[in-house]
C-alpha cells in the first residue's frame, strides 16, 4: 500500500465490513424467513436465484474469521444484528438461539481485539413485516424500536458504536422506487412511505438505544457523486435531482429538520400525511456519521415522468460492478458531510471497496490500487480539516453481492463457495503490512 498507519493519527480506527444475511447462513440457528429469501426465490430477480441459505457460514466459522481480521491488524469490525434472527417473527417472541450468537459473537470480537461497531438494519426484513407492508408501513418505526431493545439490552454494553440503517437510500429508493432490492416494488408513493418511514425508524432506534443509556450512535449513509451527462442546464438539473435524492435527503431531514426542495418536486403529494411533524423524532441527537462511497454516475434528462432523468455510461476505469473508479467523489462527500451537515461530529468512512473477479493464485492489484487511491482522497480530506475518525473496508469476505448473488467477489479474503476455504488475498497481506507499520 501506499499508506502506513504512521501517517494516521494514533486513535485512527482501521475497519473491514459485512451484514448478516451476506455472510452468516440465514438457515442456521432459528432464525425466520426475510423478504431477501422469497425476492430470491422469484424468478429473474437474483443471478441464479442465490439467496443466503448459507452465504459464507460465518454462523459457525466466525472465530476463524475474526483471528484473520487479528492476523491483518483491524482494530474494528463493522457488522449487523438481523432482525429476523433476533425476532423470527419480526415482533414477540425472540429466538434465544440468535441472542445467544450476537452474544458469543461479539465476545469473540473482543477477544480478537476487534472493535464492536453495530449496524441494528442490514436490509433483511422478517417476511411476517413485509406481509404488513414493511417499510410502507408507518408502524415500523415502533416495531424497529422494539427490535433495538431486545437486541441492544442483550450486546449494547459492549457496543464501540451502533448505527441504525445502513443505507436508507437503498432501503428506500433501491427497494421501491427501482425496485432492484427486495422487496422489488417500483412505485413512487410506497418510495416516498419507505424513505419517510426509514427515518422516522432511525429516529426510534436512537430514541430507544438513548434509554438504555448507549452512547457513539450514529447513521450510515450511501453516497454517489453524480455528473451532468454534459454541459447543457437541463442535465445539470438532471443531476442535481439525482444528487439531492440519493445524497441529500435523509442528511436534510436529520440535520436540517426538511427535505429538499428538488425532491419534494416529485414526492411531496406521494409522502405519508403528517409527514412534516415528525422532523423532532427524525432529529434525534447524533455522535458520529457514516459515510459509505463506491462511484460516481452520469446523469442525462429524458422525458419520464419525475425524476425524468437516466444514467449513461461514464468514461473511467471500472470495477467488477461496471462502477466507474472516482476517488475525488470521496473526498467530495467527507467535504460535503462536514460542511453542509454534521459540524462538529466526528466521521467514519463506513464503506468503500471494490469487487474484483479474483481468482487464488491471482494478486488483486486492482483492489490495492483502489483502496490506495480512495485513501490518498481521505488523506486529502483530513488535511482539508475533515475530522475523520476511520476508514472501513468492504469487505472481509467475498460474501453475497444481494440481486448479483456470488459472483461479485468484495472481499480481501477470497471464499470457496463449495467448500467454505478462505484465502486471504495479496490486498489483505498489503493491508497487513500497512497496519503494522
Ligand atoms: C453497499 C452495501 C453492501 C454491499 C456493498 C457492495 O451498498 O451496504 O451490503 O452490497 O454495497
Amino acid at each position: 500500500m501506499d499508506f502506513k498507519r504512521s501517517d494516521f493519527p494514533q486513535d485512527f480506527i482501521f475497519a473491514a465490513a459485512t451484514s448478516s444475511y451476506q455472510i452468516e447462513g440465514h438457515q442456521f440457528g432459528g432464525a425466520g424467513p426475510t423478504h431477501w429469501d422469497t425476492f430470491a426465490a422469484t424468478p429473474g430477480n437474483v443471478v441464479r436465484a442465490e439467496n443466503g441459505a448459507r452465504a459464507c457460514d460465518h454462523y459457525h466459522r466466525f472465530p476463524e474469521d475474526f483471528a484473520l481480521m487479528r492476523d491483518a491488524g483491524f482494530d474494528a469490525y463493522r457488522f449487523s444484528t438481523s432482525w429476523a434472527r433476533v425476532l423470527p417473527e419480526g415482533r414477540g417472541a425472540p429466538n434465544a438461539e440468535g441472542l445467544d450468537f450476537y452474544d458469543r459473537l461479539v465476545d469473540s470480537m473482543l477477544d480478537h481485539g476487534l472493535k464492536p461497531m453495530a449496524t441494528l438494519y442490514h436490509w433483511e426484513l422478517p417476511v411476517a413485516l413485509a406481509d404488513l407492508g414493511g417499510w410502507r408501513n408507518p408502524d415500523i418505526a415502533k416495531w424497529f424500536g422494539e427490535f433495538t431493545e431486545i437486541i441492544m439490552r442483550r450486546i449494547g454494553d459492549r457496543m464501540f458504536s451502533v448505527a441504525p440503517i445502513n443505507e436508507p437510500w437503498c432501503v428506500g429508493w433501491l427497494s421501491h422506487f427501482l425496485g432492484h432490492h427486495a422487496p422489488g416494488l417500483r412505485d413512487i408513493r410506497a418510495t416516498a412511505h419507505a424513505m419517510h418511514h426509514v427515518l422516522t425508524a432511525h429516529g426510534t432506534a436512537i430514541q430507544a438505544m438513548r434509554g438504555l443509556g448507549m452512547g457513539n450512535l450514529g447513521g450510515v449513509f450511501n453516497f454517489e457523486y453524480a455528473h451532468p451527462a454534459d454541459d447543457t442546464p437541463e442535465a445539470a438539473k438532471a443531476a442535481a435531482t439525482y444528487d439531492a435524492y440519493y445524497n441529500r435527503f435523509f442528511l436534510g431531514g436529520i440535520f436540517k429538520g426538511a427535505y429538499p426542495d428538488l425532491v419534494l418536486d416529485g414526492l411531496e403529494p406521494h409522502l405519508p400525511k403528517g409527514w412534516q411533524d415528525d422532523f423532532e423524532l427524525i432529529g434525534e441527537k447524533l455522535d458520529w456519521v457514516g459515510l459509505n462511497y463506491y462511484t460516481c454516475k452520469r446523469i442525462a434528462p429524458n422525458g419520464d415522468p419525475w425524476p425524468s432523468h437516466e444514467e449513461v455510461p461514464g468514461p473511467l476505469p471500472k470495477t467488477q460492478m461496471e462502477w466507474e473508479i472516482y476517488p475525488e467523489g470521496l473526498r467530495h462527500f467527507l467535504k460535503m458531510v462536514h460542511e453542509d451537515y454534521a459540524k462538529g461530529l466526528p466521521l467514519y468512512v463506513t464503506e468503500n471497496g471494490m469487487a474484483n473477479p479474483d481468482v487464488i493464485g491471482v494478486p488483486d492489484e486492482a483492489r490495492v490500487d483502489y483502496l490506495n487511491q480512495h485513501i490518498a482522497a481521505v488523506t486529502q480530506a483530513m488535511a482539508e480539516g475533515v475530522p475523520l475518525k476511520g476508514y472501513t473496508i468492504w469487505s472481509l469476505l467475498d460474501n453475497y453481492e444481494w440481486a448479483l448473488g456470488y459472483e461479485k467477489r468484495f472481499g480481501l479474503i477470497h471464499v470457496d463457495f463449495d467448500t467454505l476455504e478462505r484465502t486471504p488475498k495479496a490486498s489483505y497481506h498489503a493491508l497487513k503490512a500497512a497496519l503494522a507499520t
